[in-house]
């Protein structure tokens, strides 16, 4: 958009460029900054424009956004313009991430790279490397405490391991997923080390304060993230004699963005590891970037024209770049992550599902869906040009964020569900095999979340020490119902690494001190590759598991109708047991496939008749994607085995996936 006094300032900043900058080729830098200033420059002014000093910033920001673009190497500028001609790339039923700590699956990046064709092997093509940056010796939050944002924790190897891993993906065409820690640093950091030795630059740079008035009224209204292990939101720093806000760990300082040179450190960062490699950045704990007294501090409206600043710089430097949510926070809330515009996401174009995973859980516990159906009911619409991140589980804890209304709604009572549910995966509930732990249990509220790994939780760990074929069979149904679900639901499904062969809580954590308090390491697991051999072994644990999931990843690859344009409709079904939806594919709205899960222990019926389905779907010539077969059919009805699943195509157009 052409407005007259953000494009005089836009002439004033480019006649202010360094001399070195003005004689690069920046063409295709000036159209677009061209074409995004004026968003940046209304976003900027919304946030800094009352300080004296705001021409200085965004003169000082655009240089930074500048430098990285020449510094930005042809093959990734090659990128950058594939990428804005199919701009819609990654909606496309072809992706199928995996997380992973680097040091936990191959010892190190070294390590990662020399198991690349694992990936490919199972169908993985874009990886997400857990924190692996310069952090604390001690405890580091499973490096989310970093201590310099642009150097590789030497446990992890070096820059040039990871450069050479980067690329090697490039090659095979796997995407880079990194993390970039935006709301905080490590108080090993030098930010953090200068703000101690009383600079004043850098006390800025974070929230600190010299009594305990401001930190008091905060507190008022401030949840608490690790309440037994990191009570509060502040931190008393004895050499600065301050209290600093530290809302997740007390050795993590949160960053002070009402100041503007953090916002422009922090773009530096990203554009930085933009040109490291990375084709997606997950953008850590962006719920909470934002303080105000009198608010919980999450989701707050600055937080969200931060998110949109980001997302207008680095696609004027490096468009070809995506960015992440990670906002582990109220349905309703995670939604805006993708942008308060009217049709496209504008801050993140992906987001974690959450919802969804927290929901799949309480199927599992429950054996019936209600709540699942429910929840996915009410999940708000999501804009065009955006996509969920599907998982089932993650390096982090489960928490049980469904919204009480719909608890309500589907006739259970909020606080006991939830009580239930945490009983249930920690095995206190007498029909459970599960063997998680509860995490970040608050006395106060009564509030707890879940730690263990996903065999571990659906009962596979006791069924394989009680030798119980029957309860092995079962777990290893369920795991593959669940991943089922995310492969098919829109969107991205993002593996665990060690999920795929069965890996069980890892309880070594307990002998390291620095871990034995955040029992998340249960489910941070080492890869015990000779255990991973055994996916060769026919009928073993993890073949099944292997080979299972192998499957369903290239299947989902071969079906446009898994493509995520919001082509999803929830069907109403009777049987409470039952999850059933629609994909439509894209273009060719006739091509129908319909998803039925079974989240119960017996079989179960659905009547086709009540989906009104007939005419859209022709049930005698139904075939099933997931497993190559015909379906089980009995007078009219579908029969769906315990914790199975259908992908189901007509066959009329089976033969056009
Ligand atoms: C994110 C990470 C989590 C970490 C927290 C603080 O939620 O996923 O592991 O503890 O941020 O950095």
């Amino acid at each position: 958009m052409y407005e007259q006094v953000s494009h005089s300032l836009l002439n004033d900043i480019l006649d202010a460029l360094t001399p070195e900058l003005q004689r690069q080729d920046l063409r295709y830098f000036y159209t677009r900054l061209g074409a995004n200033f004026y968003a940046i420059y209304s976003l900027f002014h919304h946030l800094y424009g009352q300080r004296e000093d705001f021409q200085e910033q965004i003169i000082q920001l655009v240089e930074v956004m500048a430098r990285r673009y020449v510094e930005r190497s042809d093959e990734l500028l090659q990128t950058d313009h594939g990428r804005e001609k199919e701009h819609n790339w990654f909606l496309s039923q072809e992706w199928v991430a995996m997380a992973l700590y680097a040091d936990g699956f191959a010892e190190n990046l070294q390590g990662v790279r020399d198991h690349v064709p694992y990936f490919q092997e199972l169908g993985v093509n874009m990886v997400h490397l857990m924190p692996m940056l310069k952090c604390p010796k001690g405890a580091s939050d499973g490096g989310y405490a970093v201590s310099d944002f642009r150097d590789i924790n030497a446990r992890y190897g070096s820059m040039d391991d990871l450069l050479e891993l980067s690329a090697e993906l490039r090659r095979r065409e796997i995407l880079l997923v990194l993390d970039v820690v935006v709301n905080h640093t490590s108080d090993e950091h030098e930010w953090a080390e200068r703000a101690r030795q009383g600079e004043q630059k850098y006390q800025d740079y974070y929230y600190v304060f010299a009594n305990r008035d401001l930190p008091d009224m905060f507190e008022e209204t401030m949840p608490e993230i690790f309440p037994e292990t990191s009570p509060g939101n502040f931190t008393w720093d004895a050499r600065m004699q301050r209290w600093v806000m530290s809302v997740f760990n007390s050795y993590q300082w949160d960053l002070n963005y009402s100041n503007p040179a953090v916002f422009i450190e922090m773009i530096d960062i990203l554009l930085f590891w933009a040109n490291r490699g990375a084709d997606v950045l997950r953008l850590d704990a962006v719920a909470f970037l934002w303080k105000k007294v009198g608010t919980n501090c999450q989701n707050q409206r600055e937080a969200h024209l931060l998110l949109q600043l980001m997302k207008d710089c680095c696609q004027v430097t490096a468009p070809g770049v995506l960015f992440i949510a990670e906002a582990i926070v109220a349905p309703s809330e995670i939604i805006k992550y993708f942008g308060e515009d009217a049709v496209i996401a504008k801050e993140c174009e992906i987001a974690y599902n959450a919802t969804f995973m927290a929901l799949l859980w309480d199927a599992t516990a429950t054996k019936n869906a209600r709540l699942l159906n429910q929840g996915i009911r009410s999940l708000p619409h999501k804009l065009d040009r955006a996509t969920w991140l599907n998982y089932v589980r993650c390096h982090d804890d489960i928490g049980l964020g469904f919204d009480d209304e719909d608890i309500r709604r589907v006739g259970y009572e909020p606080i006991a569900h939830r009580r239930f549910l945490v009983d249930y995966f920690t095995g206190q509930y007498e029909d459970s095999d599960a063997r998680g732990q509860p995490f970040g249990r608050n006395e106060k509220t009564g509030d707890a979340r879940i730690s263990g790994s996903l065999a571990s939780l659906v009962g596979l760990e006791t069924a394989v020490e009680r030798n119980d074929e029957a309860a092995i069979d079962r777990s290893i149904r369920q795991i593959l119902l669940l991943h089922g679900m995310i492969l098919a639901f829109g969107g991205i499904p993002l593996l665990y690494y060690g999920d795929e062969i069965g890996t069980i809580n890892d309880r070594s954590f307990l002998e390291d001190l620095e871990k034995a308090n955040d029992n998340r390491w249960m489910h941070r697991p080492r890869i015990d590759w000779d255990k991973a051999e055994q996916r060769h072994r026919h009928g073993s644990v993890e073949q099944r598991l292997f080979d299972g999931l192998k499957k369903l990843i290239e299947i989902r690859k071969t079906i446009p109708a898994f493509a995520d344009y919001n082509n999803r409709e929830l069907l109403q079904v009777e049987n409470p047991h039952l999850f059933a939806f629609l994909r439509n594919h894209p273009e060719h709205l006739n091509e129908v496939i319909l998803v039925v899960a079974n989240f119960d222990a017996h079989p179960q019926y659905l009547n086709l008749d009540d989906l009104g389905l007939r005419g859209r779907f022709h049930f005698r010539q139904m075939h099933n994607l997931a497993g190559g077969s015909t379906p089980a059919l009995f007078k009219d009805q579908l029969v769906i085995s315990p914790f199975s699943f259908y992908w189901l195509s007509d066959q009329r157009s089976a033969g056009l996936i």
